[in-house]
């Protein structure tokens, strides 16, 4: 029989959106091995996110990859009938993926560089709030896990379209974390300082290492380093947490 310590999120569904890489692909592998039916969305990348979904399965863990540009609504109210169809209603949304954004100062930034990394993180997150909540509210249990990024509220220059769509994110967190309680459906954020991913590949090398050394912990962040998190936030252990947000930085929030 399965003990339910060690599987501690079997019989949940829970989708990731961009989960061929990264931190997402890093949620999926981690929650499937605490017993999860896991959804691995992607966008472009479908040999990736079957290799994800492949781990999943090593782990004895059930699961489906789907290709949804989750800032289309048609493409995300398709991919909630899919996974209903095939499992259930999902249990716990991962509102992950990661918009690429124009870097530049916020004086010099262009109007659509501005309102295309603001549309993208909030069109996102609305679309896939829109077509899984009403499924939770069905079981009248659910969890979103928002994961934002420490710029939000500890910003650097020349990151403000990124630092402003993922400040709005947590705000519409936050608001909904109040909205929802009452219906049972928790909503917490996971806030990464700069982790090594795809996304920050481009920094300069002498750029990731004035970032370790800059963190009390003085090591880099990875996908798995902030995995961890989100498996707690899905899990029984954290029932009582809602509009909280967990910060992984090794520390580097502390200081200057
Ligand atoms: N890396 C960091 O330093 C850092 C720090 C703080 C916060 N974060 C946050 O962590 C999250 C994950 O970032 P990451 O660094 O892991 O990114 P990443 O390695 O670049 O991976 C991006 C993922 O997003 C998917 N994606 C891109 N556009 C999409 C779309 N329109 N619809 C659905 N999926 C889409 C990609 O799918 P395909 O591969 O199929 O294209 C991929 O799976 C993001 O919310 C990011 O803001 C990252």
């Amino acid at each position: 029989m399965e003990q339910k310590g060690l599987r501690p999120l079997s019989g949940k569904v829970i989708l990731v959106t961009g989960a061929s890489r990264g931190i997402g692909a890093a949620a999926a592998k981690r929650v499937a091995q605490g017993g999860a039916t896991v959804v691995v969305n992607y966008h472009q990348n479908r040999e990736r996110a079957l290799a994800v979904l492949q781990e999943v399965e090593k782990e004895g863990g059930k699961g489906m990859v789907f290709q949804a540009d989750v800032t289309q609504r048609k493409q995300v109210e398709e991919m909630a009938r899919a996974v209903r169809e095939k499992f259930s209603a999902v249990d716990v949304l991962v509102n992950n993926a990661y918009f690429p954004f124009e870097v530049n100062s916020l004086h010099e930034i262009s109007w659509e560089g501005l309102e295309k990394a603001t549309h993208h993180e909030l069109a996102a997150f609305y679309n896939c709030a829109r077509a899984f909540i009403p499924g939770m509210m069905e079981k009248k249990k659910g969890r979103i896990i928002v994961v934002s990024s420490r710029l939000a509220q500890q910003p650097l220059p020349r990151m403000g379209a990124y630092a402003a769509a993922k400040a709005a994110l947590e705000a519409m967190a936050n608001t909904m974390a109040i909205e929802l309680g009452p219906s049972g459906i928790t909503v917490n954020v996971v806030t990464p300082a700069f982790t090594l991913t795809d996304a920050s590949a481009i920094m300069p090398e002498e750029f990731k290492e004035r970032v370790r050394k800059s963190r009390p912990l003085q090591k880099h962040l990875y996908p798995e380093d902030v995995a961890g998190a989100i498996a707690f936030l899905a899990g029984d252990e954290s029932d009582m947490l809602t509009g909280s947000h967990i910060l992984i930085t090794g520390g580097s929030h502390l200081q200057l």
